[in-house]
């Protein structure tokens, strides 16, 4: 049942809505009106005239809740990024850039343990309080640090994730701070970057894969079943490889 206080996806047509029940609150779409107080106790995934009523998943409240200040990693990402980590409840998973937090929300959900750093106080700020917004990542520890200048001693992360403009400068520390045979992931916009990846990483890591994940939706009218007319067409290149002992 809808209770004060939930986060709603509420779709209007073709539009989505991330609201919070306030039972005080309504939502005016051209000339309708929902009334949230209608909602309180009613059961959850209702339709409303023309609205549809919803709990909001991680992915509604990243993606319509969480302000940024960053790029931030898309869920057709970061999702592949938490399996390709091999993320379970058991893990202690590392990363940085923290950004605006949106990949650390989808690894903390999945996660034992996740360590986030960003050099940048204003997207230390931010990402903390898109977290504390919507009760997420209670085991997200948050550093305001350089990964680099970061004191880490006798930690070893299961696996890691990189999203920094230039990682190379990082390869050697991360080797160290992590787990032998850890999986690593990389997010890199350019092809130049990659290459200048490639370039630096073998000596460290192993088990090397470039991958970019394509994401088109499709219009989802039964009599003129097709696909969108418009899709992103790049976000970025992700880069994986494995912790070689050495
Ligand atoms: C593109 S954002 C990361 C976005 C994040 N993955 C998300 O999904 O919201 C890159 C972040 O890395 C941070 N950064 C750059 N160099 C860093 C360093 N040496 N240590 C920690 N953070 C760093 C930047 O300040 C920036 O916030």
């Amino acid at each position: 049942m809808f209770k004060e206080g939930d986060w709603l996806l509420i779709r209007y047509e073709d539009k989505k809505y991330l609201r919070r029940l306030d039972s005080k609150g309504s939502l005016n779409v051209k000339k309708d009106i929902l009334k949230f107080s209608f909602l309180l106790n009613k059961p959850e995934g209702l339709r409303v005239g023309k609205f549809e009523v919803f709990k909001a998943t991680l992915e509604d409240i990243i993606l319509l809740g969480f302000r940024r200040k960053t790029q931030i990693i898309y869920p057709k990402d970061a999702f592949y990024i938490a399996f390709k980590l091999g993320i379970r409840k058991n893990t202690r998973v590392l990363e940085f850039g923290t950004g605006s937090g949106a990949l650390c929300a989808v690894l903390s959900e999945l996660a034992g343990e996740v360590h986030t750093y960003e050099v940048v106080e204003d997207f230390f700020k931010l990402a903390k309080s898109n977290f504390e917004r919507f009760g997420l990542g209670k085991n997200v520890v948050f550093h305001l640090e350089d990964f680099l200048k970061a004191e880490i001693k006798n930690e070893f992360y299961d696996s890691a994730f990189v999203d920094v403009k230039d990682p190379i400068p990082f390869l050697d520390k991360l080797h160290r701070v992590l787990k032998n045979s850890a999986p690593v992931g990389f997010l890199l916009p350019t092809t130049n970057q990659v290459v200048d990846l490639l370039s630096n990483i073998k000596g460290l890591f192993g088990g090397i894969e470039v991958v970019e994940i394509f994401h088109r939706y499709y219009k989802t009218v039964p009599e003129r079943f097709r696909p969108e007319d418009t899709m992103t067409a790049h976000t970025a290149y992700l880069v994986f490889c494995r912790k070689i002992y050495n």
